[in-house]
């Protein structure tokens, strides 16, 4: 608590839109609030903002960044081609958790896209946030507001347990109401594809625009780096009961779904949602990753995977990429 206290002083904090505009006019970096995560926002048309938030973030240069904006027009000016399905899509899901792949124009600078002929863009959908990107006249490139690997921030806190300084203006939207980062989707040869499984779930995707196809070749996708959004403690799946037998000597953490369980201490475990909802749980999953990986009396984390099903998916998905870096998952 005293250390979030401490980095707040150093980093600005607020709910000022004009302020939040002059730091990024000025190429500075702002944290964004928006439905699925904060990013880390800074001009996407400026090599030194986009340089800032590679850095800051310790992010791989070949890791692009997605731009945000507040309108399909303003998309235009940066891209060509935009299919159908992606009009049909944008006016569907727009604003909201969907980032789509467009062919990037000249004028978005081939370090904001890694060097991809391609650029995402996403209408986020949190008033504050295009209330401001109303106001101006160039996208804001934004990852996730963390580490590099490191848990998604759903609260400002998270964003200060990631950063002391390097960010000139935290703007505060409260919590994020969905709380796992966008769906992404491209197109190719007329095929709609997923990307990367997020808050939009596949079944209301298949509702528009029919079958999708998700990306089964992970690995070779630019970001799909195996191990993301892990906490610093190590993350195992499975039985429970199994898993604590297992690791005998360890102090257990227990991320659960809707029930504690009684042969562990209540107090060394989170439950993600008490009406079993697996959208309550998407809402809470990395503010309880970022609780349990911050209590002091707890080694390890414990917790299984979910109904694979609408955000039921996304969850395992995550869960799994939060576990990855364990040698024994
Ligand atoms: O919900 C979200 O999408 C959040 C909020 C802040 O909008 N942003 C976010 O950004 O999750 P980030 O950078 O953490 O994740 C974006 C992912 C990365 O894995 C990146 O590699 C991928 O999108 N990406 C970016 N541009 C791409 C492109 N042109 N083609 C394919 N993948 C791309
Ligand atoms: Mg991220």
């Amino acid at each position: 608590m005293e250390i979030v206290q401490f980095y707040t002083e150093m980093i600005k904090i607020g709910k000022n839109i004009d302020f939040a505009k002059d730091k990024l006019d000025k190429g500075g970096l702002v944290a964004i609030p928006t439905e699925t995560v904060y990013g880390l926002g800074g001009n996407a048309l400026n090599l030194e903002s986009v340089d800032k938030i590679f850095n800051l973030k310790n992010r791989p240069s070949n890791d692009p960044l997605i731009c945000h904006t507040n309108s399909i027009s303003k998309i235009e000016k940066y891209v060509n081609k935009i299919p159908d399905v992606a009009y049909k899509l944008a006016e569907k899901f727009w604003p909201g958790p969907l980032t789509l792949i467009f062919e990037k124009k000249e004028i978005i600078p081939n370090k904001t896209t890694s060097n991809l002929k391609t650029v995402g863009f996403r209408i986020p959908n949190k008033e504050i946030t295009l209330d401001l990107l109303k106001n101006l006249d160039y996208p804001i490139s934004a990852p996730s507001a963390n580490k590099f690997g490191y848990i998604s921030p759903t609260r400002t806190e998270h964003i200060f347990k990631n950063f002391s300084q390097g960010i000139d203006y935290v703007l505060d939207g409260g919590a994020c109401e969905l709380g796992i980062e966008s769906t992404i989707i491209g197109f190719e040869n007329k095929n709609t594809i997923v990307y990367r499984l997020g808050s939009l779930v596949v079944e209301d995707i298949e509702k528009y625009v029919g079958d999708i196809t998700i990306y089964s070749n992970e690995e070779n996708f630019p970001g799909s780096f195996k191990s993301h959004y892990s906490p610093s403690k190590k993350l195992y799946l499975g039985d429970i009961k199994m898993l604590k037998d297992k690791f005998k000597d360890k102090r257990i953490g227990v991320l659960c779904f809707d029930k504690y369980y009684d042969f562990i201490k209540e107090k060394n475990q989170i439950l993600l949602s008490k009406n079993s909802s697996l959208f309550e749980a998407s809402k809470n999953l990395y503010s309880s990753l970022y609780e349990l990986d911050n209590m002091k009396n707890i080694d390890i984390i414990l917790s299984t995977l979910v109904e694979d099903t609408l955000i039921g998916r996304t969850i395992n998905n995550r869960l799994i990429k939060s576990a990855e870096d364990n040698d024994e998952n």
